[in-house]
């Protein structure tokens, strides 16, 4: 099974880029910037990794992004993503980045999106792996700041696809962000959100109703109440699901626990993701490991799930054809084996 998801072609749709800083990048961009972390070593570094909610991860995921200034920094980080991308087959990503995370800090919004997609571009030349960018609102913060990141956003719009919603998801409803998903969306961006990860399903309804997004980070409450799921289902909205960060933040107790085969077996539209791998032990691959262990997964489930990945992904018809054929193809010839 470990060859086989090594070798499935597919597609990571929910990835936060900040997420993706692995201590020793972390240390590297901390020496040249001469920024002093509160750790010693790589080692001390995993041993703070340790959560037992959403807001414990994220108070050390935003410290961590804090030693990111330059330009080349994002492009770093970024590049050392979309390798890590070329080695597990995944052939198309897309990633969320939290401008707020830096302008917050006084780092310029071109300098974040510039280092980003400059990262994108040449990945796609000499790695062969697509992109498409996400730009998340942090939910903790008001819906005016996330309308100054709008507005930022504007000269750069032909390199952002969508936008999403994420952070602290509890006491943060999507509907604080009625307007600015509205106006967003005029500006021609896809709306996505993070919902029902700590949220109950009724933030999930909101994400649908108020927000109107097209695909939902988690969901994993959307569980909770079966009207919901037939709706999801019915309105064909995929869940962009991440194993491992469910089980690093004890949104399930163990992985045997997971929602996921029950959401395929329920009808709906399943993907695999690492979300922040950096920090929750895994990249796609290890996630589809894990899972397809845990719950038994077959063959055709994993290849469901990779289908999945390309069928629900932001990219035009023609591409999503290309990588289904090619996803096919693997199927076939190793389905036997
Ligand atoms: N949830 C909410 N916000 C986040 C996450 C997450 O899993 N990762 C990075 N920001
Ligand atoms: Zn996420």
């Amino acid at each position: 099974m470990k060859t086989f998801i090594e070798g499935l072609p597919k597609a990571e749709l929910h990835l936060h880029i900040e997420g993706t800083f692995e201590p020793e990048l972390m240390f590297e961009i901390a020496r040249r910037n001469n920024i002093s972390i509160p750790f010693n070593s790589v080692k001390e570094i995993e041993e703070a990794y340790q959560f037992d909610c959403l807001q414990d991860f994220l108070d050390i995921y935003y410290q961590g992004a804090g030693v990111l200034i330059t330009e080349r920094d994002f492009y770093d980080l970024t590049y050392s993503y979309l390798e890590k991308c070329a080695d597990q087959n995944v052939k198309h990503t897309e990633i969320m980045f939290d401008p707020q995370t830096h302008t917050e800090r006084g780092i310029a919004f071109s300098t974040v999106i510039n280092g980003i997609h400059k990262a994108c571009k040449d990945a796609k030349n000499n790695l062969g792996v697509s992109s498409i960018l996400i730009m998340s609102f942090l939910r903790h913060l008001s819906e005016e700041e996330a309308f100054n990141t709008l507005k930022e956003s504007l000269p750069f719009k032909d390199w952002i696809t969508a936008v999403g919603l994420d952070s602290s998801e509890k006491g943060n409803p999507p509907s604080k962000f009625k307007n600015v998903f509205e106006a967003s969306v005029k500006e021609g961006y896809i709306p996505l959100a993070h919902a029902g990860e700590e949220g109950d399903a009724d933030y999930v309804w909101e994400a649908l109703d108020i927000l109107r997004i097209i695909r939902i980070d988690h969901g994993n409450n959307s569980l909770q109440d079966p009207v919901l799921v037939d709706e999801i289902v019915k309105r064909e909205i995929a869940l962009t699901v991440c194993p491992l960060s469910n089980k690093a933040l004890q949104v399930v107790p163990d992985l045997k626990d997971h929602p996921l085969k029950k959401m395929m077996d329920s009808g709906m539209k399943v993907t695999v993701n690492s979300d922040d791998p950096a920090y929750f032990g895994g990249q796609v691959n290890q996630n589809f490991i894990e899972i397809q262990k845990a719950l038994e997964l077959t063959k055709k489930d994993l290849y469901q799930l990779a289908k999945n990945s390309f069928e629900y992904s932001l990219l035009n018809r023609d591409s999503k054809e290309k990588y289904l054929a090619e996803l096919d193809a693997y199927y076939q010839q190793n389905i036997g084996k």
